[in-house]
């Protein structure tokens, strides 16, 4: 256990946490998620999600990562050797996430790029289909590889393995000590000139305006869960691998508040720059606001670049703060999400945190070449969205079953948790875990299992969504339960050393 490696500070510790919540899921994925479900009404989806299953899943996951010091399936597996299956799929479930995570980091680094000298010109739609990913002309073709996202993709992999090389302390630490506050910088400037345009003031009305009606759906309520355990990043091992690199006498509950709240924080901060931005480009063209909004890839990369052309002054720097931004954010998070595996490989084995980079880094990213080829965006779309519906949701809400009904672990952990922190942790937590989390989000996962399996995801064809989006929800499932089965190199196998620390 000696051999463990270890946060420098408290504060690393919390910039690194910080750092894999805040990501990709606040700049890109979260204003379009809280537009399309209700704007203003989605927040109280949004906030009880946070407070009855995000923040509580946060200290359950730092206290089990604590109090085992272990990795996901090796911490989850001294519950119960039964639930290491459950630690493996939430692995595999990472490994996925990350091949296509570096992808969309990748197309954000040449977007910086091409930011200084506007080189997407004025039709970005057509620039970013046709001359950057020149896409396949239906899904499920792989074509060729395209070089000027290979290239991209390839720096990506080399820093994030690189980073992870160096070591908890010298590599993730160090990497968030510089990244996570440059990021807040230049979010910042963004936002505030985001709030000075023209329009900003209808953009924020659109933002804001609440849909009552959408309350009541079932499906704004999966989304809000579903962007809650995205964006903080449980349910898929992060927070386990990271809070068992933590001291004996390291707070939890204080710990994951601050982290909470600082993703959504600026989950907010983001909402509001977005939107602010969409409010100036809707009056430059003289429509409503809800014309120019969509979601993800399109908002990134498309109205972005649109928007960044028509700014009265400073196109390229602005267009520069906010891919870098999205590049910062991005690289913090993928770090987080490839430790998982690498932690979990370099235990299981026993092998050295070097060749565990290299294997487990070192096999995601070549399969993160798929997403370089021609057909690359409509996979990523089709894997994104059932792996965030079926797999990070849907393996969280199996982790608190099982830890609170199947192992009846509340009570020791919440034990653990108060022995250590200043904030102590009352029976809400255990009624939030216990009770309103399974229920609740097992119901909703229910109602959007049905829904998917009555229509197909974006209209896609049957053997698309089958290969691409079911096969892969089974797939890590499968995984799991083989990695479950090998035995494990050595049996109380807790982190060997680490090379460079
Ligand atoms: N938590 C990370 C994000 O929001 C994965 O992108």
């Amino acid at each position: 256990m000696e051999n463990r490696p270890q946060w420098g500070t408290r504060a690393g510790f919390i910039l690194a946490a910080a750092g894999s919540a805040i990501g990709l899921g606040n700049i890109w994925r979260f204003p379009a998620v809280a537009y399309e479900n209700g704007g203003g009404a989605f927040f109280i989806p949004y906030l009880f999600a946070l407070l009855t299953a995000g923040i509580p899943i946060l200290i359950m996951e730092f206290a089990i990562g604590h109090k085992y010091r272990s990795s996901a399936p090796g911490s989850l597996g001294k519950i119960n050797r039964k639930f290491q299956d459950i630690g493996w799929w939430q692995l595999a479930v990472s490994f996925v996430i990350s091949v296509y995570y570096a992808a969309v980091i990748a197309w954000a680094l040449s977007y910086a790029i091409f930011s200084i000298n506007l080189s997407w010109g004025e039709d970005t739609e057509g620039f970013l289909f046709g001359e950057y990913l020149k896409l396949a002309d239906t899904p499920g073709q792989f074509g060729g590889i395209v070089p000027g996202v290979f290239i991209p993709l390839a720096i990506v992999w080399l820093a994030a393995l690189f980073i992870l090389y160096k070591g908890v302390k010298k590599g993730i630490e160090a990497a968030n000590k510089i990244m996570l506050p440059a990021l807040l910088v230049l979010f910042a400037i963004l936002v505030i000139r985001a709030l000075t345009l023209d329009g900003a003031a209808e953009g924020l009305n659109a933002f804001f305006k609440p849909n009552w009606d959408s309350i009541l759906n079932g499906k704004v309520w999966v989304a809000a869960y579903s962007q809650i355990f995205f964006s903080l990043s449980i349910g898929f091992a992060i927070m386990v691998t990271y809070s068992s690199y933590l001291g004996k006498k390291s707070d939890i509950t204080n710990n994951a508040f601050i982290t909470g709240f600082a993703n959504s924080g600026f989950e907010l901060l983001a909402g509001i720059g977005v939107f602010s931005i969409l409010g100036f480009m809707a009056m430059q063209q003289g429509v409503a606001v809800d014309e120019v909004v969509s979601g993800g890839v399109g908002l990134a990369f498309v109205v972005f670049p649109q928007i960044i052309n028509q700014l009265p002054a400073l196109n390229g720097f602005f267009g520069f703060l906010f891919f870098g931004s999205l590049v910062l954010a991005g690289m913090t998070s993928l770090i987080s999400i490839v430790e998982t595996y690498i932690c979990g490989v370099q235990e299981k084995f026993n092998i050295s945190r070097t060749k565990s980079v290299l294997y487990g880094g070192g096999l995601a990213a070549i399969i993160s070449i798929i997403f370089s080829s021609n057909g690359g965006l409509y996979f990523l779309d089709v894997i994104d969205y059932f792996i965030n519906n079926f797999g990070v949701a849907l393996a969280g809400l199996v982790e608190v079953i099982a830890v609170a009904w199947v192992a009846r672990q509340l009570g020791k952990l919440q034990e653990h948790a108060n022995e250590i922190s200043d904030i102590k942790l009352g029976i809400w937590w255990k009624v939030c875990l216990g009770v309103i989390t399974p229920v609740v989000l097992g119901i909703m996962m229910f109602d959007n299992l049905r829904t998917n399996i009555l229509e197909n995801y974006e209209g896609y064809a049957t053997w698309f969504v089958t290969a691409y989006g079911w096969a892969v929800v089974v797939a890590v499932i499968i995984v799991g339960i083989v990695f479950g089965l090998i035995k494990n190199k050595t049996p109380q196998a807790t982190g060997a050393k680490e090379v460079s620390q």
